[in-house]
C-alpha cells in the first residue's frame, strides 16, 4: 500500500518491483563483467533454472475466513527472536555492484532488522561493515583456508565485530565452471576485489610480508614497517595501472613507482593460496569449536547424509543452499533438496534455505516445507547496483511485504501456521 498510495503523489519505487526487471536493471548499472559475475552460473546455469523450477513444483494452497487482518512474521532463530524470517545471504565482491558495497548492505540489513550475514569476500572489511551496523544483528560466512591461522583470525575477529553466528560455506573450495566469467577471462579476486578481509588482516599481512622477502625483492618493498600496510585500494589501483602499462600520464611518477612494488602481486597471489582448501574434510572442522562459542552453521550441505554428519559433528545449524547454482552445472536444486534434509535433521537444528528465492511467495513456500528461515541473495546485489542502500532496502522489505500479503491472501497468521498443508504438489 506504501507503493501505491507513493504513486497517488508521483512518485515511483527506487527498483523495479518485478524481480525480471530488478535484473534488467541492474545489467544496465553495472559493466558486463560486473553484472556476468553477479548473475552468472555454473556451466549451461541449469542449476540455477532448477532452483526456480523447483519452486514452481509446489502450489499454495489458501484458506479463507480465517480473521487474518493480524499477522506476525516473526521467528525465534539461534535464540533471538527476529521479526521477519530473512537473512541477507553472503554475496562477496559487493563492491562490483556498487561502490559503497557491504557498507551499504549493512546499512540496509540494519534498518530492517533483517541479520546480514557478512562475506569472507567481501569489498569492504568486517570491522568496516560493524562500524555502520551499530547493534543490528549480522552474522560472519567463513571459507575455510588452507591456513589454519587465518582462520583463527577470522573468526576471532568476527567474535569481536559483535557476529551472532559463524556460517562456513562448503561448496567453494574451488571456484565453480563459471562460463560468463571464463570468457571474459574476469576473476575479480585477482584483481584484488573482494579481498578485504584478508588486507585488513594480521596474519595475511605477515604472510604477505615472508612472500614479499622470499621473493629477493629489496629490502623495504613491503612497506616501511615490520607488518606491511596492503590497502584493497593500493591493490586495485596497482594491478590496473601494471595491466595499462603503467604508462597512464595521470599517474605521478613518484606514486606509479610505489605501486609497481612487489607487494600487490604477493598480496594477491598470496590469497590465491590461501583461499581455500580442497583438502578438507569433517575431522578439521574440530578446530572451529575451540576458537569461539558462538553459534556454528555449515551452508551448502545438500544430502541428507551431510546433514547428518553435521549433527554428529554437533553444528548449530544447515544452510541448504548450492550458491545460487553458481558451482555445479546440473546440481540438485535447492528447494528439491530441503526436505530429505529437514526429515534427517528432525528439528533438531534450524535448516535455512537459500539459491533461487525470488520473492515472499517463495518464501511461503521454502517455510511451509519446513525452512526454519530464507536467505535472499542475487535480488539484493541487483538493489544495491541500481539504488545502493536505498536499493537494498526497497528489494528486501518487497519481500517482506510480499510475504505477509501471502499469509494473509492464503489464511495464515503466523509462520508457525504456514505448515506442509499450506502446499499442495503439482507435477
Ligand atoms: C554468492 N554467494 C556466496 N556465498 C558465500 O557463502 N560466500 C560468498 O562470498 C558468496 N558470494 C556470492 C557472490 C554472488 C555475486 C552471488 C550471486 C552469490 C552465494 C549466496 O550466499 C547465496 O547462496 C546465493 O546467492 C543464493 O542464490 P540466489 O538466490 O542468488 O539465486
Amino acid at each position: 500500500s506504501e507503493v501505491y498510495r507513493a504513486g497517488l503523489s508521483g512518485s515511483k519505487p527506487a527498483v523495479p518491483v518485478d524481480p525480471a526487471a530488478l535484473e534488467r536493471a541492474a545489467r544496465k548499472a553495472t559493466t558486463a563483467e560486473a553484472f556476468a559475475y553477479l548473475a552468472g552460473g555454473a556451466g549451461s546455469e541449469s542449476t540455477m533454472a532448477a532452483n526456480r523450477a523447483a519452486f514452481d513444483r509446489w502450489r499454495i494452497w489458501p484458506r479463507v475466513l480465517r480473521d487474518v487482518s493480524h499477522r506476525d512474521l516473526s521467528i525465534e532463530l539461534l535464540g533471538r527472536r527476529r521479526s521477519t524470517p530473512f537473512l541477507l545471504a553472503p554475496i562477496g565482491v559487493a563492491e562490483l555492484a556498487h561502490p559503497d558495497a557491504d557498507t551499504a548492505v549493512g546499512r540496509a540489513a540494519a534498518a530492517l532488522d533483517v541479520p546480514y550475514v557478512l562475506s569472507n569476500q567481501a569489498s569492504r572489511s568486517m570491522e568496516e561493515v560493524t562500524a555502520e551496523m551499530g547493534d543490528a544483528s549480522r552474522w560472519f560466512q567463513l571459507y575455510w583456508s588452507s591456513y589454519d591461522e587465518l582462520n583463527e583470525s577470522f573468526v576471532r575477529r568476527a567474535e569481536a565485530c559483535g557476529c551472532e553466528a559463524i556460517v562456513v560455506t562448503l561448496d567453494t573450495h574451488l571456484l565453480g565452471w563459471r562460463a560468463r566469467d571464463l570468457d571474459a577471462a574476469f576473476l575479480p579476486f585477482s584483481r584484488g576485489q573482494g579481498i578485504a578481509q584478508y588486507t585488513s588482516d594480521p596474519v595475511f599481512a605477515d604472510l604477505v610480508r615472508d612472500r614479499v622477502a622470499a621473493s629477493g625483492a629489496a629490502p623495504g618493498a613491503a612497506g616501511a614497517g615490520s607488518r606491511p600496510r596492503i590497502t584493497p585500494t593500493l591493490l586495485v589501483s596497482a594491478l590496473s595501472i601494471a595491466r595499462a602499462g603503467a604508462r597512464s600520464p595521470l599517474v605521478d611518477g613518484g606514486i606509479r613507482e610505489a605501486l609497481r612494488s612487489p607487494l600487490p602481486r604477493a598480496a594477491i597471489e598470496t590469497f590465491l593460496d590461501v583461499f581455500a582448501d580442497p583438502g578438507l574434510t569433517w575431522d578439521d572442522l574440530g578446530n572451529l569449536r575451540e576458537w569461539t562459542g558462538l553459534p556454528i552453521l555449515l551452508k551448502g550441505v545438500m544430502h541428507p547424509s551431510d546433514a547428518a554428519r553435521a549433527l554428529d559433528a554437533g553444528v548449530d545449524g544447515i544452510v541448504v543452499s548450492n550458491h545460487g547454482g553458481r558451482q555445479i552445472d546440473g546440481s540438485v536444486a535447492s528447494l528439491e533438496a530441503l526436505p530429505a534434509v529437514l526429515e534427517r535433521v528432525g528439528g533438531r537444528v534450524p535448516v535455512v534455505l537459500d539459491s533461487g528465492v525470488r520473492g515472499g511467495a517463495d518464501a511461503f513456500k521454502a517455510l511451509a516445507l519446513g525452512a526454519s528461515a530464507v536467505g535472499i541473495g542475487r535480488p539484493y546485489a541487483y538493489g544495491l547496483a541500481v539504488a545502493g542502500a536505498e536499493g537494498v532496502r526497497e528489494v528486501v522489505r518487497n519481500h517482506i511485504a510480499e510475504l505477509d500479503l501471502t499469509m494473509a491472501l492464503a489464511g495464515r497468521r503466523s509462520i508457525e501456521e504456514i505448515g506442509r498443508d499450506s502446499l499442495a504438489a503439482s507435477e
